[in-house]
């Protein structure tokens, strides 16, 4: 589903560059759970930017359902994004003035769908994370879980093969951020692939495969994921 080959990212600081990404080869699969680890500052949000096509690389090859992403046009992007990937956020990006289900009606709108279907589809999704009864609150009225949760539900709104998470529990408590994780779970059981940026080692224990990312560089965890498996 994915596919990096020798990605890099590099900005220009002053008279330097500095590179973010070195030469990054990584292949995930369709329905993998897979978690990004490292520190902060390695290039994990980069990283995902790129996944997401929100930004691109400096130079390198990225497949998305094997096409090059570059070869899409601009709204075949743009449609990728809204229909294909659900996006979650450490800091939630739902908009202040609209209610828990206008926000998770957003993606819909952009997506052309009429508002009765729309509402319906909200009303479902806000139903599967457990906020049925928070419909018409704002987001100042909920909790970070709750908040996060909403997020969440606007993420699947329109059925994506793919989510990104970017520290999806790093503003929330350990309950909290576990109950989140919960529900990428159930999502990564029910078909949809997970990617999920995070410091916690508990968090990244709910992925099936742990990726590491240090100074731009990626040491994947498959293999040690694989002996893990052949010691127990
Ligand atoms: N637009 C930018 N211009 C220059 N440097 C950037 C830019 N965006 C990110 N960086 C640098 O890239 C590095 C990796 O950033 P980021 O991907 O956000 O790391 P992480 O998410 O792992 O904390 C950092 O050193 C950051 O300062
Ligand atoms: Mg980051």
């Amino acid at each position: 589903m994915i596919q990096l080959q020798s990605i890099s990212k590099s900005y220009p600081v002053g008279r330097n560059v500095t590179e973010v990404l070195k030469d990054i080869d990584l292949i995930i699969q369709q329905s993998e759970f897979a978690a990004i680890m490292g520190p902060s500052g390695s290039g994990k949000t980069t990283l995902m930017n790129i996944i997401g096509c929100l930004d691109h690389a400096t130079s390198g090859s990225y497949y998305l359902n094997e096409k090059l992403v570059t070869g899409y046009s601009e709204k075949e992007v743009a449609h990728i994004r809204n229909r294909d990937i659900g996006f979650v956020f450490q800091q939630f990006h739902l908009l202040p003035r609209l209610s828990a289900l206008q926000n998770v009606e957003l993606p819909m709108i952009y997506a052309g769908i009429r508002k009765k279907e729309r509402r319906q589809k909200a009303r479902d999704a806000l139903h599967q994370v457990g906020l049925s009864d928070y419909a018409v609150y704002a987001p100042n009225e909920l909790s970070g879980g709750q908040k996060q949760r909403v997020a969440i539900a606007r993420a699947i709104v329109n059925q994506p093969d793919l989510i990104l998470a970017d520290e999806p529990t790093g503003a929330l408590d350990t309950t909290t951020g576990k109950q989140v994780m919960a529900h990428f779970k159930q999502l990564n059981k029910e078909g949809t692939t997970i990617i999920v940026v995070t410091h916690e080692p508990g968090i990244a224990g709910y992925a099936d495969r742990v990726i590491t990312i240090q100074d731009g560089l990626l040491l994947d965890g498959n293999d040690i994921g694989r002996s893990r498996e052949t010691l127990t």
